[in-house]
């Protein structure tokens, strides 16, 4: 793997996953692939699991990491082409993703969706532009469309914890105070249909993911009706996709509750965290024995160890 933007960077789903719960039975076994490597974690949002987590990843792999939170520690990026460089932005990513890659053997950039305008969110600007001018291998750790980090975690998760082949696995948006981006949901969907895993959707009308995210997976409006012989129930908010970046609705009645969870074929409850207690879902359904949502932050490390170790494999 030269470097790892989205699910369209791996070549055997199956093959990575199985990488990923060989790394965790014996995490230190590659320690040797980082020696005398090192990699950039860069942070243009807030994160706990994900800046935690790979420092762990790199640490298991013996490569050392150095940490850029780009809001209050490094100079303010511009990112658009011949522009007056007058304003607060001090630095033009062209030359700050040339300097950061020559320094480091790796590169992993966090840089959520603005919510302000849909297609510089879906063109990816930051990724890409790293991707154009950073010399080194570089990984997502959350950008405007995808998540993908947390997805192969949830992936691993869900086959620790699958007790048949196919499972029926339910993506639920919740409700949230804030316009969250749609990154979660969309990697979150396109992993698991790739894994070739039931999907089904739910949420109110106005909430569709886009196409190439959403793909062949069933989408169903009734949320009670979606959970019914549900083995995997993976809780999420999103802002609307079609009305781009806005919140159409809070409605209470969408949080996860253990009456609906009574729905399910015992499902477990997922959730990438941080969640809301109460408003996406309720004490007694996360607190129950049926929550994965702790194994799940668990699988970051592993998510992350097994790309590192197919870049550095390559390297
Ligand atoms: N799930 C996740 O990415 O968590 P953080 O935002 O804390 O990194």
């Amino acid at each position: 793997m030269k470097s790892f933007l989205s699910i369209n960077d791996v070549e055997n789903l199956p093959a990575l996953v199985k990488d990923a719960l060989e790394i965790k039975k014996n995490p230190h076994v590659y320690k040797v692939l980082g020696r005398n490597r090192s990699m950039c974690l860069i942070f243009l949002n807030p994160s706990l699991r994900t800046r935690l987590s790979s420092q762990k990843a790199a640490f298991n792999l013996g490569l050392q990491t150095a940490v850029l939170d780009v809001g209050s520690q490094g100079w303010q990026l511009e990112f658009a082409d011949g522009v007056k460089m007058d304003s607060d932005k001090a630095e033009h990513i062209k030359e700050a993703a040339a300097v950061i890659g020559s320094y480091f053997d790796v590169v992993a950039i966090r840089a959520f969706a603005k919510l302000e305008n849909r297609d510089e969110d879906y063109n990816e600007q930051v990724m890409e532009s790293f991707k154009k001018y950073c010399p080194a291998p570089i990984i997502n750790m959350e950008s405007g469309t995808g998540h993908p980090l947390q997805a192969l975690a949830d992936l691993i998760t869900i086959n620790e914890h699958k007790t048949v082949d196919k499972p029926k696995v339910v993506l639920t948006w919740a409700p949230h105070p804030k316009a969250l981006p749609q990154a979660v949901a969309n990697s979150f969907s396109r992993w698991i249909q790739a894994a070739e895993f039931d999907l089904t959707i739910t949420h109110p009308k106005g909430y569709e993911l886009v196409e190439e995210a959403a793909g062949n997976a069933d989408v169903e409006y009734n949320q009670e009706k979606a959970f019914e012989g549900a083995d995997f129930i993976y809780a999420k908010n999103w802002s609307s996709y079609a009305h781009y970046g806005q919140i159409l609705s809070n409605d209470p009645d969408w949080m996860v509750t253990e009456n609906k969870m009574k729905l399910t074929n015992n499902a477990r409850f997922m959730h990438c965290l941080p969640v809301r207690r109460n408003v996406v879902v309720e004490d007694a359904v996360i607190d129950s024995e049926n929550s994965l949502v702790l194994p799940q932050a668990t699988n970051r490390i592993y998510s992350m160890q097994t790309i590192l170790k197919q870049i550095l494999e390559k390297l």
